[in-house]
């Protein structure tokens, strides 16, 4: 899912930081939106930094994207935790004074707010009628919990703690069955890095995002989940058991070792398809005269082509294609003709370049049997592109 975190400014913020780490570990993709005050509390970079996403607060910040307009109609749950009195009234009222009260206007999915505040300020009469009327327009306001405050007070206006928050958060959405429960996956994200010397390697811009959704959606849905995963420095999924790698070889040895007993395989890692011949045991030093350096490279094991030949019965290997399309063929057609010359049940193929797909938070991917026919398509986060993989992969099972 794409979640709006909303935050304003109280010191109930830092309970948000371990919210975003918990929507983040759950597979979503979760984009900050904090009031001015709020960054008084917790700062911008503590919010990009475990978000991954960018983070502002003004409507006219971003101008170019319709930043206010964007960012609600992509959500589909909106959380505002801590809400201050001041929120509060700001949002009952239908002011559009900030990013996150504009965001409120313009989503359409369910929204959350989870007060924090004095007791004076909570059961005063302005609050309660402002409570009274978000409530009446089907928004969500939790009760907030009692004991100690931000002083030496105690009693109703506390922030609940960030577990029950994210409960209260995903219960309005509706969950997805447990349909994958007592299967066994893996997945392999992330992408190698091949030495060229003990400091240098050739290397590729995959973030790995795409297959922690594809665990976090697995692990969901009910699947025991291995993820094999190449130099990715998000945190992964809560639930999955995680194997760290950094080469083709390596990732292959991995996955191959654990494809033995999995119900499917998905190969989402955007592994090296070359590798320099030899890694340099030292340093490589520039020669002063020799502008140029000639590096040999030898292809290295397609792993899916060998998990395919390899493939028990009912077992179902998943490939991606990340294609830009050129003069010979656009991206549908440079994938049809690789999932007919790789044979894997399934290839998930997406364009990239031009700022889409690798590291980008949005997916549009249309997924490919084995002989290169259509059998769906997907745009929107990539959770929701991981969910389409694991109904495709039930089909074929
Ligand atoms: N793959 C693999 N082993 C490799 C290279 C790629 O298992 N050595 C897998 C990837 O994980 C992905 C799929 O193959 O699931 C397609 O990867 P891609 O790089 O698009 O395919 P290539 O066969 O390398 O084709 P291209 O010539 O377009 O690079």
């Amino acid at each position: 899912m794409r979640i709006v975190l909303g935050v304003a400014g109280g010191i109930a913020a830092y309970k948000a930081v371990l919210l975003l780490r918990l929507l983040r570990e759950s597979g979503h993709d979760v984009r900050v939106v904090p009031t001015r005050s709020a960054l008084q509390f917790v700062g911008r970079a503590t919010w990009e930094a475990l978000s991954g996403e960018p983070v502002t607060t003004d409507v006219f910040d971003d101008v170019d994207e319709v930043a206010h307009v964007a960012i609600g109609r992509a959500a589909d749950l909106v959380v505002v935790a801590p809400a201050t009195a001041d929120l509060l009234a700001r949002a009952a009222s239908g002011r559009a004074d900030d990013l996150l009260t504009a965001t409120l206007l313009t989503c359409g999915c369910p929204v959350l707010f989870a007060p924090a505040m004095h007791t004076e300020m909570w059961s005063h009469a302005a609050t309660r009628a402002n409570v009274a009327t978000l409530r009446s327009r089907g928004v969500h306001v939790l009760e907030p919990d009692s004991g100690r405050l931000t002083g030496s007070d105690s009693g109703p206006g506390r922030l609940p703690e960030p577990e029950s928050l994210l409960a209260a958060a995903l219960a309005l959405v509706p969950a997805r069955p447990e349909d994958l429960s007592g299967r066994r996956v893996v997945i392999s994200t992330g992408g190698t890095r091949e030495p060229l010397d003990p400091v240098r390697y050739l290397g590729n811009r995959s973030s790995g995002r795409q297959g922690y959704a594809l665990a976090a959606a697995a692990v969901a849905r009910g699947a025991e989940v291995l993820v094999v995963a190449a130099n990715v420095t998000l945190p992964p999924p809560a639930g999955v058991h995680l194997v760290d790698v950094e080469t083709a070889s390596e990732l292959r040895d991995a996955v191959r070792q654990a494809a033995g007993a999995a119900d499917a395989v998905v190969m989402a890692a955007a592994v090296a398809d070359f590798r320099p011949a030899q890694a340099a045991a030292a340093k490589i030093k520039k020669n002063v005269g020799m502008p140029q350096l000639s590096v040999d490279l030898v292809e290295t094991v397609d792993i899916l082509a060998e998990l395919v030949a390899e493939r028990r019965p009912g077992q179902v290997v998943v490939g991606f294609a990340a294609e830009t399309g050129d003069a010979d063929a656009d991206v549908l057609e440079h994938g049809r003709a690789k999932a007919r010359r790789k044979g894997a049940d399934l290839l998930a193929v997406n364009p990239v370049g031009h700022g889409r797909g690798f590291g980008s938070l949005d997916n549009d991917v249309t997924l490919v049997d084995a002989h290169g026919a259509v059998v769906g398509t997907v745009t929107g986060s990539k959770l929701d592109v991981a969910h389409a993989v694991w109904d495709a992969v039930l089909r074929a099972w």
